[in-house]
């Protein structure tokens, strides 16, 4: 699987140099993986399915304070194509490392009473503004919702410049360092949740899980041993008000994501595991 993502991103790098002009571009292609199959999908065959749908997204965690309309296709019709183990978890990884595995129930789910997952389409005639200030905009594929709200979808839930989808085992089978022992207090299980939502996507936990974008946050010390309790959650909630760091690549968590509760819950869960750590 990495040998493919690296092709990707091999087509991505040079596409994105001007020699590229006068060649072949070669078009962005959204893979999905699953076990030795693996199925491509180019952007101009995305763009032409009968299921291509318009979205307007009011509350875009990519594009802070504008309302954006993609178009786009639901992400279970892709894998409709595909069997998948009722216990195995997806991963979706991008091109610029961010990894994170979700649950099958929460991204392949067509019940519009809860949240439903698109991959929202870029263009090439119209592309989409710059993610930060300046630089690469979302695309060419971006993870998109519907009704973010009815599932409590995080932010971290939108990958951007997504590169692909692999079908994986459980979570627990994967990662089993990351969990907690069966008979813990179940505000350090809720904690757990909220980690793997929000934090496992760039951080790994006991050197475990698929994503390296951040420091490890147990070992060798946990950050519950090296920050006292006021810095660890400001940093959480912002952490440019812990200290300056303009290419700082960790997201803030405001309340309004991360509600009071479940920081502590989640804050429970990393001191919890200071107790577990595996080398
Ligand atoms: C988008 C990626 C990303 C997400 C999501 C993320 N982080 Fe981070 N985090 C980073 C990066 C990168 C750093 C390294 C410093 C920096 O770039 O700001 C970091 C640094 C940290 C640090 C400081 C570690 C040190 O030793 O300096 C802590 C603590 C931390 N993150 C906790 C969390 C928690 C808890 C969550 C989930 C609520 C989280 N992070 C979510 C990317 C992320």
């Amino acid at each position: 699987m990495y040998s493919l993502l690296l092709k990707i991103v091999v087509i991505f790098v040079f596409s994105a140099t001007p020699i590229m002009a006068v060649g072949e571009i070669a078009e962005p292609t959204l893979i999905l993986e699953n076990g030795d199959k693996k199925l491509s999908f180019s952007r101009s065959d995305l763009l032409k399915r009968s299921d291509l749908k318009k979205i307007e997204v009011k509350e875009d965690p990519s594009y802070p304070g504008r309302v954006m309309i993609y178009q786009a296709v639901p992400v279970a019709a892709l894998f409709a194509q595909t069997s998948i183990a009722p216990d195995a978890v997806i991963e979706f990884k991008c091109l610029d490392g961010f990894a994170a595995t979700i649950s099958q129930s929460r991204i392949l789910n067509t019940d519009p009473k809860r949240s439903v997952a698109y991959v929202a389409i870029e263009s090439a005639a119209e592309s989409w503004p710059p993610v930060k200030s300046e630089g690469p905009s979302a695309g060419p594929f971006y993870l998109i919702w519907l009704h973010p709200e009815l599932s409590s979808i995080a932010q971290e839930e939108w990958p951007f410049q997504l590169a692909g989808f692999a079908v994986k085992g459980s979570l627990q089978a994967m990662y089993p360092a990351i969990f907690p022992a069966q008979g813990a207090p179940s505000g350090v299980q809720r904690g757990f949740q909220s980690f793997t939502r929000n934090c496992f996507p760039c951080h790994t936990m006991n050197k475990s899980g698929p994503s390296d974008v951040g420091p490890d946050l147990n070992v060798p010390k946990s950050v519950t041993e090296y920050f006292t309790p006021g810095a660890l959650r400001t940093l959480i909630r912002s952490p440019q008000d812990l200290r300056y760091f303009p290419r700082s690549r960790m997201s803030a968590f405001p309340s309004s994501i991360l509600p009071d509760a479940e920081l502590e819950d989640l804050i429970a869960y990393l001191g919890y595991m200071s107790k577990r750590k595996r080398p």
